[in-house]
């Protein structure tokens, strides 16, 4: 595809979108297809030449449209609310244009210094202090994945080069609230902290963490000789978008902000 050939297809392309959100209310909010359908459509061999747009724009309306869920319908109420502002279309638009890689600085210096300066006026917007820095992963999951193997190897004074977590006779504690979503016991399993020791500290009427519970944890963790190190709270828990008692956690400067799972290292506040 030549630039002038994009730019033609780009803008019926932008057109089709914008018809699609304008006219959303007359969709169906869920697809009344049948289960296989959409593969059906399709040939089942592999296309071995390449189509002509119009026959791709056609497509979309007659195959890939009947069998969507309408996410953005206003009458949907599944779920939550998710990824689709308009004006971040023309950010996804624009980042895929310029195809920047963040490996390092100086494989794109616009991308790190941005990334650099979006995830600290997130840490102002939000209210954390300036111990946190942010960086943006592709999953809330993979943050707090992230966050965890951070807090792990930080205060187990960087194990992975020497042993691991198998040379450590104390295991390290993760304490999360029993709110918390799922992908923050699976991080931990990932990172190897083992089932033991993940603590899920209950909850009060408004089902956010109870500190009284987390402190009794910590003390009991630390009078058997466990090593506390890290908590997971979460601003709006997925149930019921409770919000954990941040400002009141045993944490030093945290390694991520997901926009939903917070992850910090114990011990010591800022
Ligand atoms: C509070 C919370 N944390 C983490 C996740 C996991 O998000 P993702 O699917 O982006 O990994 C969710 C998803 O619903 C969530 O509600």
């Amino acid at each position: 595809m030549t630039p002038d050939e994009f730019r033609a297809a780009a803008h019926r392309l932008v057109d089709w979108i914008a018809d699609y959100r304008a006219g959303i209310a007359q969709r169906p909010v869920l697809s009344s297809q049948a289960p296989g359908a959409l593969r059906a459509a399709l040939p089942a061999d592999p296309p071995e030449q390449p189509e002509a747009f119009d026959d791709l724009m056609a497509d979309l309306e007659r195959i890939i449209a009947p069998g969507l869920t309408n996410w953005q319908h206003p009458r949907f109420f599944g779920y939550f609310p998710a990824n689709a502002a308009l004006a971040s279309v023309l950010g996804d638009y624009l980042s895929s244009g310029l195809g920047q890689l963040g490996l390092s600085w100086q494989s794109s210096p616009a991308l790190t210094e941005l990334e650099e300066q979006m995830t600290d006026w997130m840490r102002r917007l939000i209210g954390l202090s300036d111990n946190w820095r942010g960086v943006i992963q592709d999953t809330a999951s993979t943050s707090t994945l992230v966050a965890l193997l951070c807090a792990r190897e930080r205060a187990s004074g960087f194990s992975q080069v020497r042993g691991g977590l198998q040379e450590h006779p104390q295991p390290l504690v993760v304490y999360t609230s029993e709110q918390s979503h799922s992908s923050v016991a699976k991080a931990a399993l990932l990172a190897g902290f083992g089932h033991a020791n993940l603590r899920a500290i209950g909850s009060d009427l408004t089902f956010a963490l109870q500190l009284a519970e987390l402190e009794a944890a910590i003390k009991a963790d630390l009078e058997a000789g466990r090593r506390p190190c890290a908590v997971v709270a979460t601003t709006g828990t997925t149930a019921s978008t409770a919000l954990d008692p941040i400002a009141q956690l045993p944490i030093s400067a945290g390694n991520t902000a997901s926009g939903c799972t917070l992850t910090a290292q114990w011990p010591g506040r800022p």
